[in-house]
C-alpha cells in the first residue's frame, strides 16, 4: 500500500526520536520514498547521518545548508510528499503548529503542506494531561491533522501513564489505513445535523439536553476523508471543524436547524441526522429576564417541526436519509416506528442502558436497523471507528440504490 508513496518523516527533539529509526526502515521496507525533517533539538535525540543513510537522502534540518549556501524550500517539500507525517511529536511543535509559528524549517513546512497530515505525540503523563496541550492537539484535529494517540505505558520518566509515542508497527497500519481508504465518496454531497438545540426561554435560560455533538462531527469527518463534501449543520457546542470539506453552519435553535436542513437536503446525495433536537419549545420567549414571582413557574411547550420526518417526505429516489435513535426502553419496536415515521433508510440505535454508550463519551455500541427489520449489531467502539461503520453501510446503500 505504501509503495512509491511520498512520505515526508518530521522528527521533534523528544527521547521518543530514537523510535523514529525504525519508524523510517518500516516506512522504506514498505517501499516508500522517505525524506526526513528534523527540528534543530531532534539532532540531540539521533543522529543525521543514521537518517540520511537509512532513507538514502541527506536530512533538511535548516532552511539553507551552511557548507553550500543552497536553499531548502518548505513550499517544495510540502508539495513532494503524499503525507506527512510528524513523530515524535513534542508538545512545543504542537503548539507552534497550533498557532501558525514557523521558526523552523518543520514547522514552516507545515504550514505550507497540502497533504494530509498526521501527527504522532510523544511526551510525559503530566505534560500530556496538560489542558494546553489538549487544546492545541483539539485544534490541529479540527484542522484535519490526524492524531496518532500516544499509548499507555512506562514513559522514559519512569512515570507510568499515557504518553508513550505509538509504535513504529501501528503508526505504519494507520497512514496504511487512510491510504487504502478508497476514496468513494467523491463527488457526493452530505449534510449531516449534530450536537444538542437549545430553545430558549428567556434571553438567559434554555431547555437543552446533554448531546455534545462528538458522533455527527466523527460521521463529517469521515465523510470527507472518503472524498464526500459535508454541510454540518451543529447546535451549540464545543467541537469545530475548520478542514476542508466541512461547511460548518451553526445553530442553536430546532427551527433554525429545520431552516438551515431544508434549504441543504435538495441539492444532497445523503443525510445523516445525528442532532438531538428538542422536541418542544417554549410557546413564548419572554424578551426580558423573567423575574422569580409565585412559589411556581408554568413554561407552555409547544411542538418543535420535525426535520427528519420533513426531509424523510421530500427524499427523492437516490437520496439516502439516515437517523439516530436514542432509547432507554424497547429499543428495537421505537426504532421500527421511527424508521417507518420518518421514512428512514436505516436508524443507528443506541441504547443509554449500554456502558459507554450515548452523551459526552468518546466511545458508542450501536445497532443498525433497516426498515424491513434485519439488524446488525456492532461492539463498543471510539466514536471515530463508529462512524467508518455507518459510511461503510452508506456507501453500501448508495451503490446500490
Ligand atoms: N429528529 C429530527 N427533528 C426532530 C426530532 C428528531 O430531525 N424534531 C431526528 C433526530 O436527529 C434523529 C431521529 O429524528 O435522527 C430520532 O430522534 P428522536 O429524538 O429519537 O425521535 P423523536 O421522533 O423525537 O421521538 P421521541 O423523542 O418520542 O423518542
Amino acid at each position: 500500500m505504501l509503495k512509491d508513496k511520498k512520505i515526508l518523516l518530521g522528527i521533534t527533539g523528544g527521547i521518543a526520536a530514537y523510535k523514529s529509526v525504525y519508524l523510517l526502515r518500516e516506512f522504506v521496507r514498505s517501499g516508500a520514498q522517505v525524506r526526513v525533517i528534523m527540528t534543530p533539538m531532534a539532532r540531540e535525540f539521533v543522529g543525521p547521518l543514521t537518517l540520511a543513510t537509512l532513507s538514502h537522502h541527506p536530512v533538511y534540518i535548516d532552511f539553507f545548508d551552511h557548507t553550500t549556501g543552497q536553499w531548502f524550500s518548505h513550499v517544495d517539500l510540502g508539495l513532494w510528499a503524499d503525507a506527512f507525517v510528524i513523530a515524535p511529536l513534542t508538545a512545543n511543535t504542537m503548539a507552534k503548529m497550533a498557532y501558525g509559528q514557523a521558526d523552523n524549517l518543520l514547522v514552516t513546512t507545515y504550514l505550507s503542506a497540502r497533504c494530509p497530515v498526521f501527527v504522532a505525540p510523544a511526551m510525559d503523563l503530566d505534560m500530556y494531561r496538560h489542558p494546553a496541550v489538549q487544546q492545541n492537539m483539539k485544534i490541529l484535529a479540527s484542522r484535519g491533522v490526524h492524531i496518532i494517540e500516544p499509548a499507555e505505558g512506562e514513559l522514559a520518566s519512569g512515570l507510568v501513564g499515557k504518553g508513550r509515542m505509538a509504535e513504529p508497527g501501528d503508526i505504519v497500519a494507520f497512514i496504511r489505513d487512510f491510504f487504502s481508504t478508497e476514496q468513494d465518496l467523491t463527488g457526493k454531497k452530505a449534510l449531516v445535523t449534530a450536537g444538542p438545540t437549545y430553545e430558549m426561554i428567556d434571553p438567559v435560560r434554555f431547555i437543552g439536553n446533554f448531546s455534545s455533538g462528538k458522533m455527527g462531527f466523527a460521521i463529517a469527518r469521515e465523510l470527507v476523508r472518503r472524498g464526500a463534501q459535508v454541510f454540518l449543520i451543529s447546535g451549540p457546542t464545543s467541537l469545530d471543524a475548520d478542514e476542508p470539506g466541512i461547511d460548518l453552519i451553526r445553530v442553536t435553535s430546532a427551527r433554525e436547524m429545520y431552516e438551515q436542513a431544508e434549504k441543504i437536503f435538495p441539492q444532497v446525495d445523503v443525510a445523516v441526522l445525528a442532532a438531538a433536537v428538542a422536541d418542544y419549545r417554549p410557546a413564548e420567549q419572554a424578551h426580558t429576564k423573567i423575574k422569580k414571582t409565585g412559589d411556581e413557574l408554568l413554561v407552555r411547550l409547544v411542538k418543535n417541526p420535525d426535520i427528519a420526518a420533513s426531509l424523510g417526505q421530500k427524499k427523492r429516489p437516490g437520496q439516502l436519509l439516515v437517523g439516530f435513535a436514542l432509547e432507554t426502553d424497547n429499543e428495537f419496536t421505537n426504532a421500527m416506528e421511527k424508521i417507518r415515521k420518518k421514512n428512514f433508510d436505516f436508524i443507528v440505535l443506541n441504547s443509554l442502558r449500554d456502558k459507554g454508550a450515548g452523551f459526552g463519551v468518546d466511545t458508542n455500541k450501536v445497532s443498525f436497523i433497516f426498515p424491513h427489520g434485519h439488524r446488525k449489531d456492532f461492539p463498543l467502539k471510539s466514536k471515530t471507528k463508529v462512524a467508518q461503520d455507518i459510511v461503510n453501510q452508506i456507501v453500501q446503500l448508495l451503490n446500490s440504490k
